[in-house]
């Protein structure tokens, strides 16, 4: 089910400045709050380049607010996945990024852009997986009753949303929500833990084993237990 990720692997840039390539497909407001970390000076790296597959993707006027060289590649117009993820591939090493994110890009990887960035590709999905892979997860985690939501960051593999989990937030589901107040809520989680772990990636504390991942030195919310509702 799993795809088999190396043990043992330690993903350590020390720190220098990461360039990151973000790929986009919509409104871009993880986009826009890794910029915003940049700029505050809370995150050392730099935004190599901003890719986007859809024309009509804000992410793209958020880029070139901020003088990010952007790009848009219509995946329709190459034959299949590879060429795409190729042409893709040739823009990222163009712009020397050494880390790939994923901030709301709705297109599965092939191993043409995984293999090129073992480790080194993260996604953010608006669920606390495994539950919920795929699109609408907030819509599903909805009609399926679940109490806490949240959102998961993890290294993307070549299934859906399946890859090692870096970090997740957790939110409560309230009686009167709906899609759009849940996703709200879930978001302004990612806009925290997205550019939190892109942070400690540039800081070369994240270290994969199998399919866990671990955080040094340690920061970790040692509660025994979120719970929602409250007793
Ligand atoms: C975010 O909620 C992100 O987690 C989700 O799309 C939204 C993009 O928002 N991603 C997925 O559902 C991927 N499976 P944004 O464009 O404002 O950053």
């Amino acid at each position: 089910m799993f795809e088999p990720v190396p043990s043992h692997t330690s993903v350590s840039l020390g720190t220098q400045k990461v360039r990151v390539a973000v790929l986009v497909s919509g409104n871009g407001s993880n986009l826009q709050s890794i910029i915003d970390h940049i700029e505050e000076g809370k995150l050392n790296a730099s935004i190599a380049c901003v890719i986007s597959n859809r024309e009509d993707a804000f992410a793209l006027e958020r880029a070139k607010k901020h003088q990010l060289p952007s790009f848009y590649l219509n995946h329709r117009s190459f034959s299949d996945r590879r060429s795409f993820d190729a042409a893709v591939l040739e823009i990222v090493r163009e712009h020397s990024a050494e880390l790939v994110v994923l901030a709301g890009f709705n297109r599965i990887l092939s191993t043409v852009l995984l293999d090129a960035f073992p480790l080194a590709i993260l996604n953010i999905h608006p669920a606390l997986l495994p539950a919920f892979p795929g699109n609408h997860a907030q819509r599903l985690a909805l009609q399926h009753g679940v109490k806490i939501a949240g959102c998961t960051v993890h290294f993307v593999d070549p299934g859906t949303d399946t890859g090692p989990i870096i970090a997740q937030a957790a939110v409560p589901v309230l009686d009167g929500d709906t899609e759009e107040t849940l996703s709200r809520r879930i978001l302004r989680e990612e806009h925290r833990l997205y550019p939190g772990v892109i942070r400690l990636f540039t800081e070369g504390r994240i270290r994969v084993e199998g399919r866990r991942v671990f955080i040094s030195p340690g920061e970790q919310d040692s509660s025994e237990y979120l719970e929602n509702p409250r007793f």
